[in-house]
């Protein structure tokens, strides 16, 4: 009860970005395969889209697969993308039922075309709801995302359609794959790992940063309500003096 009170007068980040970091050294710790321990993670990255719209969270950004995850097994990445087609394919009804808008960034050219098409299919059908904003992070590197940038971008110049001079800070973020997304408040990372691991470089400049040891497959509300404590004590100045 108390707690409640706490979560309601909180300050609530409008933008949460999760790295979600464990999964393998969960199912370890079980003597299970790594898979086990995606299937579980996929299961919490679900509950904890509910339980950041619960609690007034209006942005959630997860860092589901890197571009610097194609090093592992060709099993585990092909389990990571059956994960991926098949929350695409069932979270159709879903987002439609609790108002969710789904986007992916990251580059999606090195995705199956199957997979392709049933994110554009999911970002088509949701893309006029109004409630939690959730955006998957699948093949995405920051500095990809950032190279990819500056190609449009220096297109843009070549056929004259943007001026050099006319470059700042609100254009390039405008050729970033995050273009109509509000910058993250706050990033929180499971697992103990004290690295951002190529996740939003750019747009977590001047996030507050949560660690925790806490493995992603054991990560629930409770530990979302622990993470916006800690928030909560962040004194923002953004350079300034307060
Ligand atoms: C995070 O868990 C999921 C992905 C990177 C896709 P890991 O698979 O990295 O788990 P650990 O770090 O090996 O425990
Ligand atoms: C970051 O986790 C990528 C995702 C959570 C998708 P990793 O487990 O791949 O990162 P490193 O290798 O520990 O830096
Ligand atoms: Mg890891």
């Amino acid at each position: 009860m108390t707690k409640k009170i706490k979560t309601e007068e909180m300050n609530i980040p409008g933008h949460v970005a999760i790295i979600m970091d464990g999964n393998g050294r969960w199912a370890k710790k079980r003597l299970l395969p790594r898979t086990a321990g995606h299937a579980q993670g996929a299961r919490v990255a679900e509950q904890i889209c509910d339980d950041a719209w619960d609690l007034g969270i209006k942005y959630l950004t997860i860092y589901a697969f890197s571009t610097e995850n194609w090093k592992r097994s060709e099993e585990e990445v092909g389990m990571l993308m059956n994960l991926l087609r098949k929350y695409m394919l069932s979270s159709l009804e879903k987002c439609a039922k609790n108002n969710v808008r789904v986007r992916v960034i990251g580059d999606k050219t090195r995705l199956a075309e199957d997979l392709r098409k049933s994110i554009s299919e999911l970002e088509e059908s949701t893309k006029e709801n109004t409630g939690l904003n959730f955006t998957i992070a699948i093949n995405y590197g920051g500095r990809d995302e950032i190279v990819r940038a500056v190609k449009k971008l220096a297109k843009d110049v070549k056929n004259n359609s943007l001026d050099i001079d006319g470059i700042d800070e609100d254009v390039f973020n405008s050729y970033l794959d995050t273009a109509e997304m509000p910058y993250p408040d706050l990033m929180i990372r499971t697992s103990g790992e004290l690295r951002s691991s190529n996740f939003l470089p750019w747009q977590i400049a001047y996030s507050e940063f949560y660690f925790t040891d806490v493995l992603w497959p054991d990560f629930d509300k409770k530990e979302l309500i622990k993470a916006i404590e800690y928030y909560n004590q962040r004194d923002r100045r953004f350079g300034g003096v307060k």
